[in-house]
């Protein structure tokens, strides 16, 4: 049975997205991290702290075949929601389809604006007074499934990516956990 309340969060990297979520779940349980990097930053702290957790590395695995094979254990887990954060692949069209209406994605722009990579460097480059991050569904086209909620950033005379990054990475810490919470209850 899939459980809406029982959240996997499905990270390549660093995993603080993935940190704020489990350290502010009220209303939902992570019930699994899984990453396409069996080595990760994040994945070693999901360990440590005692979730459950799944690893295939992508790398040589052909893409459907990837995402069966993690649809697969997130029904092990009765997983109901998935939460992206951090996970560097895109989903195929079957997984996609599978799950549909139940992914989410944290993305660090205020889209529509800056679908894809590079969000903080494009926005300072464009004169943008304001940043920010969304919560969307994922669909197959990127980044561009309907907005969940969003966080607004100023952009700071002087700012660069990295300077940025930074605070909208913590505005994201706040906003996802928050946006996460109502999700899993509609
Ligand atoms: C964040 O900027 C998030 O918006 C984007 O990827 C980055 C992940 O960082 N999707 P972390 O792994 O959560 O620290």
């Amino acid at each position: 049975m899939r459980d809406p309340k029982r959240v996997a969060i499905l990270i390549s990297g660093r995993g603080s997205n993935m940190r704020a979520l489990v350290e502010q779940a009220t209303d939902y349980k992570v019930a699994l991290v899984a990453s396409n990097r069996p080595n990760s930053e994040g994945l070693e702290w999901a360990r440590g702290q005692g979730l459950a957790t799944w690893a295939l590395d992508s790398k040589g695995v052909e893409k459907e075949q990837f995402d069966r094979n993690l649809s697969g254990a997130l029904d092990s887990s009765q997983v109901g929601t998935i939460a992206l954060a951090g996970f560097m692949r895109i989903l195929s069209p079957w997984f996609v389809n599978e799950w549909r209406g139940r992914i989410v994605n944290i993305h660090p722009s205020l889209l529509p604006k800056y679908r894809g990579l590079d969000t903080h460097a494009r926005a300072i480059e464009a004169g943008d007074r304001v940043a920010g991050c969304s919560v969307h569904l994922v669909t197959e086209e990127l980044d561009a499934g309907e907005v969940l909620g969003q966080a607004e950033v100023p952009i700071e005379p002087g700012d660069t990516p990295e300077s940025l990054e930074r605070r909208v990475l913590a505005a994201e810490h706040r906003l996802y956990p928050r946006i996460l919470t109502g999700f899993v209850s509609r």
